[in-house]
């Protein structure tokens, strides 16, 4: 707890990234019901998002293929914009107008569902699956934060991907300057191999329910697991001992430097993005107008097969634009990587792309 975002102060351990969203959900519909808020009944989150697998996690989550046929089954939520500079940004918009442009579509979302009718606002940190490591733009998340507080709303960041160090930093948004309510984390937690996710819970959060009824009502067999805590745990010490956050944010630039060398006049790579050892490339058609390339052609599928016939594991996925067009590859290296494997990462994801696209012609 020490290293937690401020006002965080307790945890409830689980057993991956969709049971820390779900409990987060829960939680923070718990909160206002305690405090007598019992209209409060909305979620906000972003479209282009993934919050996870689970009813709850899908309805917050913005991949529309992957919501569509549960649709009936999901709960409310309202999807807004979600940061995304390549495509998004007008070209007279700085950085900062575009983010006060998103934080005002949120503004006018809260507006028309009525600010004492939200429970949470729910984002990535940084976009993770469905759009390939997009981080904020400056300024974004402090306007976010601002808006929570002045309607007394929740605010859940999903770092089941992006936090515990990936960016460099412990958590994602302490570059942001942020701190969120309720926080869901995961994956890096176990290093990648033990079930482990984690909601961290700000104090006042905490307080409400403890004060209040006294449980949080929302539980499973295996939280707290001790097998997967203790891993967790000592993935943490090694992660200190080593200082490997210091390695991601050192191979985080050298990986962003040779991915700009690589691919930035690439004729089919459109942006290079992302923040520390979580990088990604988005394909294009056409440099110019950011035609994406046909689905049909599943140049992801294409890139996925010739990277790992080169012995590369890497995440591309398809639907970056909008669910259905686009198509991104995903990097997110382990923390130990040296400047050898970052150079090796790099050249034989630069020979997939360029074979993949050969293919389709
Ligand atoms: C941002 C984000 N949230 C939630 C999840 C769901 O985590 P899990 O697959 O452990 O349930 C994922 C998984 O990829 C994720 O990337």
């Amino acid at each position: 707890m020490a290293h937690a975002p401020r006002g965080i102060d307790h945890v409830l351990f689980v057993s991956g990234g969709s049971e820390a969203i779900e409990a987060a959900l829960k939680l923070a519909r718990q909160y206002f019901v305690e405090r007598g808020e019992w209209e409060r009944k909305y979620l906000i989150a972003r479209r282009q998002s993934y919050h996870g697998i689970t009813l709850g996690a899908l309805a917050v989550g913005g991949r529309e293929w992957q919501r569509k046929q549960f649709a009936p089954l999901l709960i409310e939520t309202h999807h807004v914009s979600p940061v995304y500079e390549y495509r998004e940004r007008r070209a007279d918009e700085s950085p900062q107008d575009y983010g006060e442009r998103l934080a005002r579509e949120l503004e006018d979302k809260i507006a028309e569902l009525g600010g004492a009718n939200v429970i949470a606002f729910v984002a990535e940190t940084v976009v993770g699956a469905t759009l390939g490591a997009v981080p904020p733009v400056p300024g974004y998340f402090k306007r976010v934060r601002e808006i929570c507080d002045r309607h007394g709303i929740l605010l859940i960041l999903d770092e089941v991907m992006c936090g515990m160090g990936r960016t460099g930093t412990l958590h994602a948004c302490e570059q942001d300057g942020v701190a969120p309510d309720l926080m869901a984390i995961a994956k890096g937690m176990g290093g990648g191999f033990a079930p482990i996710g984690a909601l961290l819970i700000a104090g006042k959060v905490f307080a409400a329910v403890a004060d209040g009824s006294g449980a949080l009502q929302h539980s499973h067999t295996y939280m707290g697991h001790p097998l997967a805590c203790a891993a967790s745990l000592a993935v943490q010490q090694v992660i200190r001992r080593d200082d490997l956050l210091a390695n991601v944010r050192k191979q985080g630039a050298h990986l962003a430097r040779r991915l700009g060398e690589r691919f930035g006049n690439h004729p089919f790579v459109g942006d290079v993005r992302g923040r520390g050892l979580f990088q990604g490339i988005e394909l294009v058609a056409d440099r110019g107008s950011k035609a994406p390339f046909d689905p049909k052609l599943k140049l992801h599928a294409r890139i996925k097969r010739a990277a790992m016939a080169r012995g590369l594991m890497v995440y591309p996925m398809g639907g970056t634009v909008d669910g259905a067009r686009g198509d991104h590859v995903l990097l997110a290296p382990p923390f130990i990587v040296d400047v050898a494997a970052v150079d090796t990462i790099v050249e034989r994801l630069g020979e997939a792309v360029d074979a993949a696209i050969a293919e389709i012609g």
